[in-house]
Formats: structure tokens, sequence, C-alpha cells
């Protein structure tokens, strides 16, 4: 089973310290270009749970925050299927400043398509932070505004990401070897 006394399959890809020194930079500069204003951060469920806790905080000031819950069908370590909304916001972001927060961005097809049902809904502005990019798989261009880290073409798990479910508590992210 994963997630138990497999880590000799595990290598650290990015270890918790750097992680947590780039979301902090991450969220000044979020801050900073918002000023003011109120941002209501919406996080795509699971994998941006942890992303998007450490995230607001190092945002500071007016924050809402929202949940989207996506699933896609997985296959070992390859995603499959369409993705399902299991769970949709429960408040209208009309006339808001919008930010979606994502664990990672690989086809690029899970951001395509909720940023398309989300701009109908008519928020002032919207804008994408994604943990990880994983720009070697891209199906579909993707605009990410705010990117913590570009990795290479390999399965990582930990900081929220998953491997049927498990592995979401790593403080740091590793390379999943199969
Ligand atoms: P996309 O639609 O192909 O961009 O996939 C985005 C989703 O696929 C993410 O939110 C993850 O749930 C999942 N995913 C893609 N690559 C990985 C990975 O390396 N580890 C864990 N999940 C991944």
């Amino acid at each position: 089973m994963p997630g138990s006394n497999e880590n000799a399959r595990l290598s650290t890809l990015i270890d918790e310290e750097s992680l947590q020194a780039r979301v902090r930079e991450l969220g000044a500069q979020i801050r900073e270009e918002y000023g003011d204003e109120p941002i209501t951060c919406i996080g795509v469920l699971k994998g941006s749970f942890l992303f998007m806790a450490d995230l607001v905080r190092a945002i500071g000031g007016p924050v809402r925050c929202e949940f989207l819950g996506g699933s896609r069908n997985h296959r070992g370590t390859r995603s499959t299927g369409i993705l399902r909304i299991t769970h949709d916001l429960k408040k209208s972001i009309e006339g808001q400043n919008c930010l979606l927060i994502e664990d990672i961005v690989d086809t690029g097809l899970t951001m395509e398509y909720l940023m398309r049902m989300l701009k109908v809904r008519n928020p002032t502005s919207i804008k994408i932070a994604s943990l990880l990019d994983k720009p070697s798989n891209r199906k579909v261009e993707v605009d990410i505004d705010y990117v913590g880290f570009t990795i290479p073409d390999e399965f990582v798990v930990g900081y929220g990401l998953d491997l049927q479910d498990f592995y979401r508590n790593l403080p740091y992210i590793a390379v999943y070897h199969p």
C-alpha cells in the first residue's frame, strides 16, 4: 500500500525549507500586486490544501477562502478521464478579484476547464497560482500568473499531492519511483 514503509520509492525534490521560503515569497509578491484589495482565494481540492493554507497566511490582508473540488480518475500515476466537479463554490464571485490556487499544472486541462467555468461568473479578475508547473506534458496553453517551482516530467507527491490519496502529509515534495 502506498504510504506505508515505501520510503525507498521516494526521493526528495524540494525540501521543506525551500518550499516554505518560496511560498512566503509568492505571498508577499501577490499582496504587493493587489495592494489593499480583498482577494478571493479559491483552492482546488484536495491537492492544494497545504499550499493554500500557507499561501493565504503569506499573502495576509483581506482574503476570502473558497474551495472547488474536482476529481480526475487515475490509473497508476497517469490521470485519465474527465474532470468531475465534486464541490462547487458556495458563494458568488461576481465583482471579486479571484486567485485560483492549484497544486500542480500538468496537461493544463484542469486549469483550462476551471478558468472557463469561473470566468462566466463575472469576477473582476481571475489569476492562477500553482505551486508546481510540469510544462513538458502540456496539452493546452495555460497562463499561470504565479508559479512556485517548475519541475521535470516526474510523478511527485507530498505537501498536498497524492498517490492514491497517500503522501499528502509529507512536508516536502518527493519524486515517486514506481
Ligand atoms: P492537469 O489537468 O493534467 O494539469 O492535472 C492537474 C491535476 O493532476 C493536479 O491537480 C493533480 O491532482 C494531478 N497531477 C498531475 N501531476 C501530478 C503529480 O506529479 N503528482 C500528483 N498529482 C498530479
